[in-house]
């Protein structure tokens, strides 16, 4: 059977990687908390995008903007006055929803139905309705449809109302003094105020990009599908800037970038896939998402946006600071320097969370192994060990003869370089499935024989195969397998 959703939330919970926010208090919805395996699989996946985005691409730094940022940031940037969901309510159920997801979901079972051209044109008419902000028109629409609440069952909907997505809050203590400032629903805004400081000190030539990891908040009010669409996330975003007119080549050039990056983090090509986007935001000339194949469908993990002057011109415009960059390059039309210009940009913006749960989808497996009497379920995750949260469990066969000692020297020998832990506890084969199932790459085994002639098992957690090899010859070997 298929994995369902319920199945990673389970395992993510039982294995320490996902517990829900506070749960003692019954949770908050659309909050989580990484345990103590998930931390290590989070951290390795932001390890990994930025040693691709930094260290990989000398014209790309990165830097840590704070949170809380001064509010015409966010109305420069248009949060303020478009960061909106467009909400609807049933009057009976009292249960809100988001109107533009009650019609795309009428439009999957047009599809699913095989009536792609009513989905198509039910798409159509919903971009162009919220394209002119006619909320009226997205009512009819619902109600013409036919969409009833799937609790109440009833298409009493109210009217539709724009919510918008920033959390605030005040800084300063008095309640008079104090003015609102927002979470940031977006890490970009940090890197697009930080432009010229970036390019100036680090002597920065266009095209050259700023990295950033960092959290995000939205007040997500349809909040579903586990760490898909959480309140609390983390993104990991890089704008790239670039002289205006080149914004095409680099748009096309990092959509296959990053789309060779979430392949080389293991997701499967056939469960990956770009979307491009038919109804554009207001900053963007050019969109695509990657999506992925999660166990409810393909959904988006990144986009890539091609984002025009559009923020940096915003935030000239409201700060009248110059935001301009000088191109001494020579122009072959004019024989000239390109001279001043506000550089065009290109984002690529994946969440973490939401990287990191595709890769645990893809990671969970359920194989049945062995003959006859024999058989039986197997479960692990098949993280590449890059990703692993640990790399190795060294185990002593037995609890006494030296053996533990001499595990434990193996594990101080490799401890600095990879995660590698001791597991003295249980049956060997439960000490292998425990490993299993938070994805531990390599078992090693310490025997009676590895007291004599200092070799041990390895076994290999996706074929369970075994070998031999000298305790000389672990840290390259892990070394290999670890390195992406
Ligand atoms: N700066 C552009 C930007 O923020 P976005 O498409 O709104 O664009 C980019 O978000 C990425 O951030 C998404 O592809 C997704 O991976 C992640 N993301 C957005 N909202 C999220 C949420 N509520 N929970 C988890 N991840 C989210």
């Amino acid at each position: 059977p298929a994995t369902s959703l319920q199945d990673i939330i389970a395992h993510a919970k039982e294995y320490g990687f996902v517990f829900p926010s506070s749960e003692i208090y019954d949770g908050l919805q659309a909050v989580y908390d990484y345990g103590q395996n998930g931390v290590e699989l989070k951290n390795n996946l932001k390890t990994v995008w930025w040693k691709a985005m930094t260290q990989l691409h000398d014209e790309v730094v990165g830097i840590d903007a704070a949170i809380f940022m001064h509010p015409l940031t966010w109305k420069a940037s248009g949060h303020v006055d478009s960061f909106n969901d467009p909400m609807i309510d049933n009057r009976d159920s009292k249960k809100r929803y988001r109107a533009d997801q009650l019609l795309e979901g009428k439009a999957e079972a047009y599809a699913n139905a095989g009536d792609e051209a009513r989905a198509q044109a039910l798409l159509n008419e919903m971009g162009r309705l919220l394209g002119e902000n006619d909320l009226d028109g997205v009512r009819n629409l619902i109600i013409a449809e036919g969409i009833k609440c799937p609790i109440s069952g009833t298409d009493n909907w109210t009217e539709v109302r724009q919510f918008n997505l920033m959390f605030s809050t005040q800084v300063g203590s008095v309640a008079e003094d104090a003015s609102t400032i927002y979470l940031r629903p977006e890490t970009a805004q940090g890197i697009f105020v930080n432009f010229l400081n970036v390019q100036k000190t680090g002597r920065m030539k266009v095209p050259f990009g700023i990295a950033q990891i960092g959290k995000a908040f939205r007040n997500e009010i349809v909040a579903r599908q586990f760490t898909f669409r959480m309140r609390e996330f983390e993104q990991m975003e890089m704008q790239y800037f670039v002289r205006p007119g080149t914004e095409m080549e680099w748009y096309n050039s990092w959509k296959q970038t990053r789309l060779a990056f979430h392949k080389a983090v293991g997701l499967p090509a056939e469960k990956l896939k770009y979307h491009d986007h038919e109804k554009l935001a207001h900053y963007a000339n050019a969109a695509v998402d990657i999506e992925y194949q999660f166990p409810f469908g393909f959904r988006e993990i990144e986009g890539i946006h091609s984002r025009t002057d559009f923020d940096l011109k915003a935030h000239q415009d409201l700060s009248k600071k110059k935001q301009q960059y000088f191109d001494n390059d020579i122009d072959p039309a004019t024989g000239k320097p390109y001279g001043n210009y506000i550089p065009y940009v290109v984002e690529t913006s994946v969440g973490a969370d939401r990287l990191f749960l595709a890769v645990f989808c893809n990671a969970f497996t359920k194989e049945t192994v062995g003959e006859g009497e024999q058989q039986k379920e197997r479960t692990y995750l098949k993280l590449h060990p890059a990703l692993a949260p640990v790399k190795a469990a060294v185990f002593p066969l037995v609890r006494k003869d030296g053996l533990p000692e001499k595990a434990e020297q193996i594990v101080k020998a490799l401890r600095s370089e990879f995660r590698v832990i001791m597991e003295e506890r249980d049956a060997i084969g439960k000490r292998y499935t425990r490993q299993d199932l938070i994805g531990t790459p390599f078992c090693i085994a310490v025997d009676y024989q590895t007291l004599e002639d200092d070799t041990v098992t390895i076994r290999h957690r996706n074929t369970m195969e075994q070998e031999r090899v000298p305790i000389s010859e672990l840290k390259a070997k892990i070394g290999y397998a670890v390195s992406m």
